[in-house]
């Protein structure tokens, strides 16, 4: 049976002092629940929020990381150094490091495979433009991103795999999209997944939805049968505000 996830993905927001004040108020807040609570901080500030959290339900993730094992990438964090710190889920392939940093299908695949390789949880961002959107082409856009990234994997990868589908016009916008389209679109990537792999898969794999999700729309979205939970952006920073979205699961 797949789970439910909230997890908050604070991008580059908060530095030390922020995140454990931050930390310490959603675990004093964090209420009695079946779902998966994660945090995203910084990578500079992970240690410390997996300290602050010892004895939290909430799990620390990584927002990013490098394909390679080691070596000559200045500025880049490896799954080994992830895993030796105590994170085992990492975010790959938001529409951020598609667009800011030209992470290509290509690149994520890569990503993909080492994160599996090395034992890791992978939450796997997709989505499309507006242009695809306007254009009729958003099904097409976000099979394609499923397929080149994910569907060259065994079948047992998707045991660690979850999957965020983030439109991108809905990300820092305040525009989110409707329960229905994102109802419609789960379940579209559930039938995809079925087809390529099989219906125990397509089931059994989280998808969480991502865009503008705040407590005010979360429990609507979250009722959706195929919307597995959020991948929270701004609304994560607040406290009061990610512990009303945790609530809404
Ligand atoms: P917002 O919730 O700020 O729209 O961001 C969503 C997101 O990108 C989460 O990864």
């Amino acid at each position: 049976m797949r789970s439910k996830i909230v997890a908050g993905n604070w991008k580059m927001n908060k530095n030390l002092a922020e995140t454990d004040s931050l930390l310490t108020e959603l675990s004093a807040k964090l209420p009695d629940t079946d779902a998966e609570v994660m945090v995203a901080p910084t990578f500079v500030n992970l240690t410390r929020a997996l300290q602050t959290l010892e004895s939290s339900k909430i799990e620390v993730i990584a927002q990013n990381m490098h394909y390679a094992e080691s070596g000559a990438f200045t500025g880049e964090i490896s799954a080994d150094m992830l895993l030796n710190i105590g994170i085992d889920t990492v975010i790959i392939g938001h529409s951020e490091r598609r667009a800011y940093f030209g992470e290509s299908d290509a690149i994520l695949s890569k990503k993909v495979i080492t994160a599996l390789k090395n034992g890791m949880r992978v939450m796997f961002c997709f989505g499309e433009e507006l242009d695809d959107r306007k254009s009729g082409n958003h099904f097409n856009v976000v099979e394609s991103q499923l397929k080149n990234v994910l569907f060259n994997l065994e079948p047992s990868a998707w045991t660690n795999i979850i999957l965020a589908y983030e439109p991108v016009w809905a990300i820092g916008t305040g525009e989110t999209a409707s329960p229905e389209q994102a109802q419609e679109m789960h379940a579209f990537i559930r039938k995809t997944i079925s087809e390529a792999f099989d219906s125990t898969i397509a089931t059994n794999v989280s998808i969480l939805y991502g865009g503008s999700v705040k407590p005010s729309n979360a429990e609507e979205i979250f009722s959706k049968p195929d919307v597995d939970g959020g991948l929270i952006g701004g609304a994560s920073l607040v406290a009061d505000d990610f512990i009303a979205i945790v609530k809404a699961i």
